[in-house]
């Protein structure tokens, strides 16, 4: 029989990875909680709708690469109703603001998650059909100071601080202005007149966007096109004052903590929601080394999307976010572990696995049960144990001890009688006999 394999574009994370993913996601609760935001869990799919108005029609990530299916009512009281796995968390995440009434308390909302999301797109080393993001959003009415440019560059010099604090030195940030709804029919213009001449050398997705959604052309990837989208407007020549003076603002306050970035004209990220300030972190390779994310160096991206909450039928609400790519935070600190010179001994600490405190190892079967028991005990003081089988031969129990833990704890007919446990450091070497009672204090 053929044996069945986990889908192309998905993967299983195992140990020791997952105590990476762990660490990872800890260090974020914890920088996220420094800046007062709160957890919210959105489910995994929604309304189709929500992401086509949400997203926009025109993106490659709804025309191209959802999972939607039609989920066929069970019962005369249900609709059969179009579903998506979300491919992307902002719109689930500003639909539960709407529907909440969260802006109704007249304070920000504050709001971060870490989950999956799903695109079929081309899988290649960092880009996976289920991938996991760690997101923040900042959304709120506008009394609440939702739209000030603060807002901006405090989320800017959080995701500074959280790479700062994973280690990750080699990142840097792109910023853009991509402009208000007051500013957009201007630049749509120009851009139409602009690709009025050209359209018909480009990509058959640039013909048809130019006439649906002339900014989605920007987005094109084909090499052949580069040299024309090269000579396009750009949206930054085509701020008003107000949007403007928002983006100086952002570059000021980011500029007086520290945070370095460097000004795109051209980054417009492809998601129509998007209004004035937009960004990307990428990771730089150092002196040509590897940086673990092959072509796929966008870390993280975000930015600012006053309208969405009224596109999706809600109040005005202005909000800023971003999403990391954790899949690619992982691969990228996986390349800089490697490239470090380290000791064996050093390789534990360096992929966060906690060796455990003790191993017992009972000698004999006979002393299988007291041996769970004195584990019992020791787990109760808030050690890691783990418990060896009296089956194993002493050479064996040793070997498997030195794999898992920092002692071992030999457990023999002796030992239970004298109450007196022979304990062996693998750091030191040292072997001595202590009682019960010692045993805590030895170990830690
Ligand atoms: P996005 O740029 O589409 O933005 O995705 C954010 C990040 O998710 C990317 O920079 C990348 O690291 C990661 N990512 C995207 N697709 C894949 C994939 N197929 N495999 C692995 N990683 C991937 C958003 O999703 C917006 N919701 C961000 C945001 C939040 N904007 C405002 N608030």
């Amino acid at each position: 029989m053929s044996t069945l394999k986990a889908v192309r574009g998905t993967r299983d994370l195992l140990p020791p990875d997952t105590a990476l993913w762990s660490h990872v996601e800890s260090t974020a609760r914890r920088v996220f909680a420094r800046y007062n935001f709160g957890e919210i869990r959105t489910p995994i799919f929604e309304d189709t709708q929500l992401f086509a108005r949400g997203v926009g029609e025109d993106t490659d990530i709804v025309s191209k690469e959802m999972f939607t299916w039609e989920d066929r009512a069970r019962a005369q009281s249900e609709k059969s109703q179009s579903l998506t796995l979300r491919p992307e968390n902002t719109a689930g995440v500003v639909r539960a603001y709407i529907e909440h009434n969260l802006g109704d308390a007249g304070r920000l909302q504050k709001l971060y998650y870490i989950g999956p999301q799903f695109r079929r797109e081309r899988p290649q080393r960092g880009r996976y059909r289920q991938f996991w993001q760690i997101g923040a959003e900042v959304i709120g009415a506008p009394s609440s100071g939702s739209e000030s440019p603060l807002r901006d560059a405090e989320v800017l010099e959080m995701l500074a601080s959280l790479l700062d604090e994973l280690g990750i030195r080699n990142w840097s940030l792109t910023i853009n202005s991509v402009g208000s709804a007051n500013d957009r029919p201007r630049y749509i213009a120009a851009l139409r007149e602009a690709l009025a001449p050209v359209k018909g050398q480009m990509c058959a997705d640039c013909q048809r966007r130019a006439d649906t959604n002339p900014l989605r052309v920007l987005d094109c990837k084909h090499p052949e096109d580069q040299p024309i989208l090269a000579t396009l407007p750009r949206i930054s020549d085509y701020l008003d004052e107000a949007s403007r003076t928002h983006f100086t603002s952002v570059l000021a306050a980011l500029d007086a903590c520290g945070v370095p970035y460097a000004v795109n004209p051209r980054l417009v990220r492809g998601l129509d929601y998007y209004t004035r300030t937009t960004f990307e972190f990428v990771i730089e390779s150092n002196d040509g080394a590897e940086t673990g994310l092959g072509s796929q160096n966008a870390l993280l991206g975000g930015g600012r999307y006053d309208g969405l909450s009224e596109m999706l039928g809600g109040p005005r609400a202005p909000g800023i976010g971003f999403a990391i790519g954790e899949d690619r935070l992982i691969l990228t600190l996986q390349a800089m572990q490697a490239q470090q010179p380290q000791e064996a001994g050093d390789r534990a600490s360096q992929l966060y696995i906690h060796l455990a405190d003790a191993y017992v190892a009972p000698l004999g079967e006979a002393q299988n049960a007291a041996a769970l028991a004195l584990a019992r005990e020791l787990r109760r003081q808030g050690m890691t144990v783990e418990v060896g089988d009296g089956s194993f031969r002493l050479k064996k129990s040793f070997e498997v001890a030195n794999e898992l833990a920092r002692h071992i704890i030999i457990l023999g007919e002796e030992e239970l009688a004298s109450g007196l446990y022979t304990v062996k450091s693998f750091a030191s070497g040292e072997q001595k006999k202590v009682s019960g009672g010692g045993l805590a204090l030895l170990l830690r």
